[in-house]
């Protein structure tokens, strides 16, 4: 990815949410409205959005204490600029911002494989509990 090209932001302030909200929806990784996703951003430790000529083509977030503790939500690259390092990037712009920490994430079993570029490893020893249980247990969330 040439840097150059992209613009990465991580603040809120001037990000259309509404743009976000039909990106993550569009993917099927959150159907929150733009509101909500705006709060669910501005209360997380790290927000990273890439823009190219001024359009939202991706974005990627974290909770985190900021001390030992991280963990990676909404990784999400517009369609016609995937396979350019972005996603890539997106990444590597948060684990900097949660250097020295622990981090964990979830993914949809699509993906399984996708953050072993970023050295993540398998647990044995992880636990979820989701209000939306039956939902992830369709998709394959969990195991037997
Ligand atoms: C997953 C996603 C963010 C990747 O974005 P991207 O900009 O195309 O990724 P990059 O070009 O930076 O690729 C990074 C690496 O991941 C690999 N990769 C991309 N998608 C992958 C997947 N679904 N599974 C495994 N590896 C994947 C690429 O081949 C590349 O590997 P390489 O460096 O060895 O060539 C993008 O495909 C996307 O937005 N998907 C829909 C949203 C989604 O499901 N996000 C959830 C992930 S939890």
């Amino acid at each position: 990815m040439s840097s150059s090209a992209y613009e990465i932001i991580d603040t809120c302030e001037k990000i259309d949410f509404q743009k976000v909200s039909d990106l993550l929806r569009y993917y099927g990784l959150s159907d929150l409205d733009s509101d909500t996703q705006r709060q669910v951003f501005q209360n997380s430790y790290v927000t990273i959005f890439v823009k190219k000529d001024g359009e939202l083509i991706g974005v990627g977030r974290a909770i985190s204490d900021g001390i030992s503790q991280g963990a990676i939500y909404n990784i999400a690259v517009k369609d016609a600029y995937r396979g350019k390092g972005i996603g890539k990037r997106i990444v590597d712009e948060i684990l900097k911002r949660l250097s020295g920490c622990n981090v964990v994430l979830y993914t949809h079993p699509k993906h399984i494989g996708l953050y072993e570029h970023w050295g993540f490893r398998r647990m044995s020893t992880s636990y979820a509990r989701f209000p939306e249980e039956k939902y992830y247990e369709q998709e394959g969330f969990f195991r037997e």
